[in-house]
């Protein structure tokens, strides 16, 4: 990408930004980015309305990694609109109904808008959710053997830089996916090439799943609408490819490869 000129410093604000997403965005927006959460150098937390304002204040877009409640981003919105932002990007996820209340309070706003509907991301084997799994050598997710176009969520920040800073996005709601679906199976197989630690893979029941997520401490609501997502990839509703990559940024999605090239595993 090339580098950004023009944009004040400080002026997007970006949330979620010591997470998977954010981080890579404030990188690559450097000094215009204004990094926020609750551990950040701005400080932002959802369930804290009063640093809402002062985090807003002199910024004029945001990228948007939204809470757990809806009704929190509806009420932050009015807030960032009110303070001068004229652009929202939204993180939202494939599968999102059209009515979704994340979705609908960014449309709502008044401000331009962007919608980023990602696939699940390949950094969930190394930076999150199933890195512990990993780790520890096995797998088990209720996917059975259907398979899925992860995302490098590199991508998915190049794609949210681009609608945050130029123009020509707006109104735009993009599928974004990696290059080529596979399985679970597949995924260990390849990560297991590069670390050397073979991990196995368990097709589990759904509700055995849900249940191990809430015994680590996952609200009932995360815990139901993961195990959902993870079944949707077994009956092979999530194999489809998107083309949001390619729309945005005009190149091929990052694959596995590339992942695995700049991931903790190498
Ligand atoms: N993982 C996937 O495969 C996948 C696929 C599609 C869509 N998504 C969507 O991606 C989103 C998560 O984005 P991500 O993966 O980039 O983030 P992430 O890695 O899950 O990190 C969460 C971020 O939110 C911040 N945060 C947590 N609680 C907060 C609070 N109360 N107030 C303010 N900030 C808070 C955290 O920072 P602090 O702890 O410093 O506050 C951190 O920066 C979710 O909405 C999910 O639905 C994920």
């Amino acid at each position: 990408m090339s580098t950004l000129s023009g944009i004040n410093a400080s002026s997007i604000l970006v949330l979620g930004a010591t997470g998977k997403t954010g981080r890579r965005v404030t990188d690559l927006l450097g000094p215009a980015a204004r990094p926020a959460s609750r551990s950040a150098s701005t400080r932002f937390d959802w369930a804290v309305p009063d640093t809402w304002e002062p985090a807003v204040a002199g910024t004029t877009a945001i990228y948007v990694v939204p809470p757990e409640n809806p009704v929190l981003l509806a009420d932050f919105v009015p807030v960032a609109v009110k303070a001068g932002v004229t652009r929202l990007v939204l993180l939202s996820m494939r599968g999102a109904p059209n009515d979704d209340p994340f979705e609908s309070a960014i449309k709502e706003s008044g401000a331009e808008w962007t919608i980023l509907r990602p696939t699940w991301f390949m950094q969930n084997f190394d930076e999150d959710i199933f890195a512990p799994s990993v780790q520890q050598g096995a797998l088990a997710v209720p996917a059975g053997q259907g398979v899925h176009p992860f995302i490098d969520v590199v991508d998915i920040a190049e794609v949210a830089v681009v609608a945050l800073t130029r123009p020509g996005h707006h109104g735009q709601t993009y599928d974004l996916s990696g290059p080529e679906a596979v399985s679970f199976t597949e995924v260990l197989t390849r990560i297991t090439a590069v670390t050397g630690s073979p991990v196995s893979y368990a097709d589990i029941a759904p509700e055995e799943f849900a249940a191990a997520m809430r015994g680590l401490g996952y609200p009932d609501e995360i815990a139901d609408l993961v195990t959902m997502l993870l079944v949707r990839i077994r009956t092979g509703e999530e194999a489809h490819l998107s083309d949001g990559v390619q729309r945005v940024l005009g190149r091929e999605p990052r694959t596995f490869a590339d992942y695995l090239g700049s991931s903790k595993f190498a």
